[in-house]
């Protein structure tokens, strides 16, 4: 069920978003702000820590923790990575404010795609709305451009997952890209996985 965006909503998302005092540049520190508003607004979550921690529905599924400890953590991993790159290759322009903007955003189509009246309605009927209608990644791109995000930043939301497999990906979504790719696999190598929720491309090949 919808709810009215206010500024509790978006103290709340400062709070449970702390990495977007990373961002120098002050509109794209209130456009990650704004998508997030506008994301959970259109949807029955009130908080990021409400929607189940995991990669799609279903699967993939922390054992503890919430969605912040998946995005903070791929917008830290990704912050990383992008530091060391940059320290040890003065030739690579990588822009550090899309980077963490693009960690933080890269899952904010989830409170669409894990909406559990949105599932209820595909599920009861996949050949009339679909199943889901609309992908996180999609959702994202339609939230990240309504926020007057740039187009780098939309780019990363829409492309940090399989449907990038479709296009050329940026340098700072690769970086995401690579982030949210490792978070998933250290945390099904270290245990931090519910064992019945694992993805088939997690799993180890069968020798057949
Ligand atoms: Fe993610």
């Amino acid at each position: 069920m919808p709810h009215e965006p206010n500024d509790a909503l978006r103290t709340r998302i400062k709070e449970e978003l702390p990495e977007v005092e990373a961002i120098a540049d002050a509109a794209l520190r209130q456009g990650v702000i704004e998508a997030w508003v506008l994301a959970l607004s259109r949807s029955s979550f009130r908080s990021i820590r409400e929607i189940p921690p995991s990669g799609n529905p279903g699967s993939m599924t922390l054992i503890r923790g919430d969605q912040t400890d998946h995005i903070r953590g791929v917008t830290r991993l990704a912050m990383r990575m992008a530091q060391e790159m940059a320290a040890s290759n003065p030739d690579m322009a990588i822009d550090q404010d899309v980077v963490v903007a693009g960690g933080l955003c890269h899952d904010v189509g989830k409170p669409w795609e894990f909406d559990p009246e949105n599932r209820r309605r595909w599920e009861a009927a996949p050949r009339a709305n679909g199943l889901p209608s609309i992908r996180h990644p999609a959702y994202g791109v339609h939230l990240c451009l309504s926020a007057g995000l740039p187009e780098s930043v939309a780019h990363i939301a829409g492309a940090h997952s399989g449907e990038g497999e479709l296009l050329v990906r940026s340098l700072e979504c690769t970086i995401v890209h690579l982030a949210d790719i490792g978070y998933w696999t250290m945390a099904l190598a270290g245990g931090l996985i519910r064992p019945e929720t694992v993805s088939s491309k997690y799993r180890r090949p069968l020798v057949m």
